[in-house]
């Protein structure tokens, strides 16, 4: 009993903090007046982020639906929005983080394919150092869910490699809304994968066989010739 009546409180303390703890800090600030916006802006020849992202279209980058008739988001749909775009990013890494290099254009670093467009021409549009800026101030993450890689240090980096391995977005083995989760098949699937890839590594020299070796953009890996599609390869 005594222990019960010293406990309780603390735990409300707890909740309570935790809940108003993101509103209250600086990264969430600075997503709010500086990073938000972005999603918002009209940029010449490219359609605002809102405009698919606000839809449900958009891989894992999940924006807040905007009510009929209102040109920004209130602050419950910010608090949603800031979580969706945190989830993107590698905090301290601007450049390992899938919000940035998405939509920014191949020759500056970017990905060759967002159905969005190349949003942003160069590292140098002051949009993208927005969000640079941001993900550069954001405390480290902890992971909660890692059964094959031994720390999450360069955990972006590895995602990203999964993307344009298989030529997927983040959704094909995640619930946008909670990455630690192992609903989906492709997750359980692509930890096999990553073990069978250090088995052969193990054999042939590190480095010499990554998911794109067998996957080419592809989800499932070629087994037959093209221009022989009949003849079966016994090796
Ligand atoms: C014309 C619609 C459209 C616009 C405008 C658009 N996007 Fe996208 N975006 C998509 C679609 C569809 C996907 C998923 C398929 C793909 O990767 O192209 C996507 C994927 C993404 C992803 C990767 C999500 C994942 O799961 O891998 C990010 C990050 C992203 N967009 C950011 C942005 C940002 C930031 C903007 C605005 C600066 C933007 N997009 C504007 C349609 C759009
Ligand atoms: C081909 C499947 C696949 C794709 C695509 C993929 N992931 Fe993952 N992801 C995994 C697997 C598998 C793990 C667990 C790794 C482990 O157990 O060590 C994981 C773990 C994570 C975690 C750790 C979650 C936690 O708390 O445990 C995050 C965050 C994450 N991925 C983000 C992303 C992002 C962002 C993208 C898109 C840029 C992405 N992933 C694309 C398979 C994938
Ligand atoms: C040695 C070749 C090889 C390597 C390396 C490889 N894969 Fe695969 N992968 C396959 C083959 C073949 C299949 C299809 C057979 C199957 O579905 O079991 C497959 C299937 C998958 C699937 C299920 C696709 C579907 O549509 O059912 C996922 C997810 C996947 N691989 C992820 C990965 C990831 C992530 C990596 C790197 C860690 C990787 N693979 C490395 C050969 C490979």
């Amino acid at each position: 009993m005594f222990h019960l009546r010293v406990l309780l409180p603390a735990a409300f303390l707890l909740i309570s903090s935790a809940s108003i703890a993101p509103a209250q800090s600086a990264d969430y600030q600075f997503f709010k007046t500086h990073v938000q916006p972005i999603f918002l802006k009209h940029r010449p020849t490219h359609g605002r982020c809102v405009t698919c992202h606000g839809n449900g279209n958009g891989g894992s980058f999940v924006l807040q639906r905007l009510a009929p008739g209102s040109t920004d988001w209130t602050e419950a749909q910010t608090m949603l929005n800031y979580e969706a775009a945190s989830r993107l990013v590698s905090p301290g890494k601007p450049t390992s983080s899938q919000l940035l290099m998405h939509p920014l254009a191949p020759d500056a670093g970017g990905d060759v394919f967002h159905s969005g467009g190349h949003q942003f021409a160069s590292q140098d549009d002051p949009d993208w150092q927005e969000l640079a800026a941001w993900v550069r101030q954001k405390p480290p993450v902890e992971y909660k869910n890692l059964k094959v890689l031994q720390s999450g240090d360069h955990l972006m980096d590895v995602m990203r490699s999964f993307n344009l391995s298989l030529r997927e977005d983040c959704t094909y083995c995640h619930v946008a809304s909670d990455f630690s989760s192992d609903a989906r098949p492709n997750k359980s699937r692509a930890r096999q994968m990553m073990q069978m890839t250090e088995t052969l590594n193990a054999s042939l020299g590190a480095g010499n066989i990554t998911c794109y070796t067998c996957h080419r953009g592809d989800q499932k890996p070629r087994t037959t010739h093209p221009n022989y599609p009949d003849l079966k390869f016994p090796y």
